[in-house]
Order: structure tokens, then C-alpha cells, then sequence
């Protein structure tokens, strides 16, 4: 079987043609299904840009693993944001947002006959990804009993000599968990012991609804001799999902390998884009967050407070505008929310679009308007 035969099935777009039906048929849809922010990117950034985008110096092709000045601006914010220290020409690589990264990765690593290792529940791309480099993904569960971290005993059981990558991703899409210290420090252990390079997708890791600062895994790994890295992403941070832009930090022998696939297959970031980037790493960056992540707090509360009413379980979490539920009773993931849509018009996310074990479980996302925050409570609490 050919890579692209090997994909799975893309579960959204399924959502997609059944959204679209409901629509053309009168329905008013309330779309709390995809996790792409409904406000605009701040104005302060937006001006920023449209001075870059007047500067002909940024009209040429762009420096292609990043602009010194914004690896600089990245290195900086790691420091202040997160007290990791980096070295900003080896440790730091500019991506055209982090799904171009994660994409990209498996090339620098993966042979025909190697593995990864992949969340069942997790972002598809990461799995995609391996495939497309002709290896084969290795799913390990995250379970709710464990605060849906996966469970280092499967871990290491899955992996063999040929692993390559553990994928993680904290704080989590769709599940909204997190991890601390205790978790990271054994799992970087494992994977510095076995020669696995572990990626950490930190594409929510700024997005907190108590204003807490969440823990960079980096902080706690020595990654001038671990093999690890993390992807930090603009897209969730500032809404600025279009306009591509996401960093790798971490072990240069990791980034400088995915650095060296971006060379033969793309020609970087847009300068000005790259420059308010730095812009909005700098001074101005706890503002700007602030404004952003703002809208969140009281949109999960109306939430969850008609789910509650509703009697649906609802996993606590103060990280991601993912707001993670169980299916009540016995129905499929898949049935509960073609439900949602036939006899509420409201499109939440099965579980199963994040793997298999995401089954009993459904996702609403909090990048919708409050108005449309609010319609789609209502519905929730009314619906029988
Ligand atoms: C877990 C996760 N990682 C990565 C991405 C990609 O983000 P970016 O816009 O940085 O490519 C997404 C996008 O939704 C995501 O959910």
C-alpha cells in the first residue's frame, strides 16, 4: 500500500459536509466544533505588520530557519516567560506555524521500518506525519484515570529500537490536561535512555483561563544533552491561526535535523510576519496575552454551567478553550453529536476524531462568540 493509502480517513470533513447540509436545509448552526479563534489578532499587532509589510528589505526571501532578531526576541521570551535558557542560533528554529513542524519531523528521523510513538487521543498530524515518512505510528492511551497522561510502563513496552519520536502534547488537545514536573522528568529519563527523541507540542501552552503560568517541559529537561524539544505556537496565543508562525526550542542535534529538512523544502517565514512575531515576544507580550485569553474564562463558564445543569460530566481543567465532556449514557461518540446536530443544530466534536479513545467523549470549543457561546448553552440545557 502506497503512504497517502495509509492515511486515515480525515473525521472532519465528514463534520464538514454534515454541517453544510444542516445548513442549506435552514438550520441555524452553532459552530462550537473547530479550535480557530473567533477574534481578531490584536490591533497593536495588526499595526506592526503593515509597517513590516511597507519595508522593501522584507520583500526578499526571508532568513530561512528564522531572523536573527526574532530568535534572539524567542530566546528572551523563553527566558522571561518560562526561565529556559537557550541558545538562539542552535537551539532555535523558526516554523511556518507549528503543524508545518510537526509535519516535517518525522523526515529528519524516521527510515522505512522505523516507529513513532503517538497519543491515542491526539492531533492526527503527528501520526500523518510518521506515515508520510514511511514509518509506522505507535498509539499509546491516555486515559482519564490518569489525568489522560499516558502511562510509562506502555510507553516503554512500545518501544523498541527502532523507535524514533514519542509525540506529547501539554497542555492537551482535546482533553484540556496538563503536566508537571513529576510527569516530565521520568518520561525525558525513558527517552534519553532509549535514544527517542521527544517532541513536546506546546501549540496551548500560554492559553490559560486563571491567568497561571503553565510549565515549559523544557524547564525541567537538560536538553543541551537530552534529546528533546518543544513547539511553541503564535496561532492560539495571539489569533493569529492565518498568519503561520511557530518556533522549535530544545536539543540542537533535534532542531538543527528538522532545520536541515526545512532547507530543501521550504523558504521560511514571510520577514514581516517574523518581525511582529518579535514584536509581540517583547515587551508588549503579558498584554497582548491578557487581551487575548480574556474572552475565555466566562465563555467556559456559561459552558460548562449548562452542562452541568444538563448533567454532563465535564473534565476540570483551567489550560486550552477546549472544553472536554463525556457522552451521557451508553451512545457512541459518532451518534451523540450527529444528534447534537440534527436535533439542536449545534456541531461539537465527536472524540474519535482524536482516536479511538476518544470514544464517549465529545469536545465544544470556546472559539466561537459569546453570543453563539450562549445560543449553544441554551441549547445544550434544553435539549432532551
Ligand atoms: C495540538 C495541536 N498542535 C498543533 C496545532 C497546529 O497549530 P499551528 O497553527 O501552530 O500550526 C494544532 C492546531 O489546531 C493543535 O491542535
Amino acid at each position: 500500500m502506497g503512504r497517502l493509502e495509509k492515511l486515515p480517513p480525515y473525521l472532519f470533513s465528514a463534520i464538514d459536509a454534515a454541517k453544510a447540509k444542516a445548513r442549506a436545509a435552514g438550520v441555524e448552526v452553532v459552530d462550537l466544533g473547530v479550535g480557530d479563534p473567533d477574534l481578531p489578532t490584536p490591533q497593536a499587532l495588526i499595526e506592526v505588520m503593515c509597517e513590516a509589510v511597507r519595508n522593501p528589505a522584507n520583500h526578499c526571501y526571508p532568513a530561512q530557519k528564522g531572523d536573527a532578531a526574532l530568535k534572539q526576541a524567542i530566546a528572551a521570551w523563553l527566558q522571561k516567560r518560562h526561565g529556559v535558557t537557550v541558545d538562539p542560533v542552535s537551539q532555535v528554529l523558526v516554523l511556518i506555524g507549528s503543524k508545518e513542524g510537526l509535519g516535517h519531523l518525522p523526515l529528519s528521523c524516521v527510515e522505512e521500518g522505523d516507529n513513532t510513538l503517538v497519543p491515542d487521543l491526539g492531533y492526527p498530524v503527528y501520526g500523518q506525519a510518521t506515515i508520510l515518512a514511511g514509518g509506522e505510528p505507535r498509539t499509546f492511551a491516555l486515559r482519564p484515570e490518569l489525568n489522560f497522561l499516558p502511562d510509562l510502563a506502555e510507553l516503554e513496552g512500545l518501544m523498541d529500537d527502532h523507535t524514533r519520536l514519542l509525540f506529547l502534547n501539554y497542555p492537551n488537545n482535546p482533553t484540556g490536561a496538563t503536566a508537571e514536573a513529576d510527569f516530565w522528568r521520568p518520561v525525558i529519563d525513558l527517552c534519553t535512555r532509549r535514544g527517542v527523541t521527544m517532541v513536546n507540542d506546546a501549540a496551548y501552552m500560554e492559553v490559560t483561563l486563571d491567568g497561571s503560568r503553565p510549565l515549559s517541559m523544557l524547564k525541567v529537561a537538560d536538553f543541551a544533552n537530552e534529546p528533546v524539544m518543544e513547539l511553541h505556537s503564535l496561532s492560539k496565543m495571539f489569533n493569529m491561526t492565518g498568519w503561520r508562525i511557530a518556533f522549535a526550542a530544545g536539543n540542537a542535534e533535534a532542531v538543527g535535523r528538522l532545520g536541515r529538512v526545512k532547507e530543501s523544502m521550504d523558504s521560511g517565514v514571510f520577514t514581516a510576519v517574523q518581525d511582529t512575531a518579535a514584536y509581540a515576544l517583547g515587551e508588549a507580550f503579558e498584554g497582548l496575552l491578557d487581551s487575548v485569553v480574556r474572552a475565555y474564562p466566562e465563555r467556559r463558564k456559561v459552558m460548562v454551567d449548562a452542562l452541568t445543569k444538563a448533567g454532563i460530566e465535564v473534565f476540570p481543567t483551567v489550560a486550552t478553550f477546549y472544553v472536554w465532556c463525556r457522552v451521557p449514557g451508553a451512545e457512541s461518540a459518532a451518534d451523540f453529536c450527529s444528534r447534537a446536530l440534527d436535533e439542536v443544530g449545534l456541531v461539537v466534536t465527536p472524540g474519535t476524531g482524536f482516536g479511538a479513545g476518544g470514544e464517549g467523549w465529545f469536545r465544544i470549543s470556546l472559539t466561537a462568540s459569546d453570543e453563539d457561546i450562549a445560543e449553544g448553552a441554551r441549547r445544550i440545557a434544553s435539549w432532551k
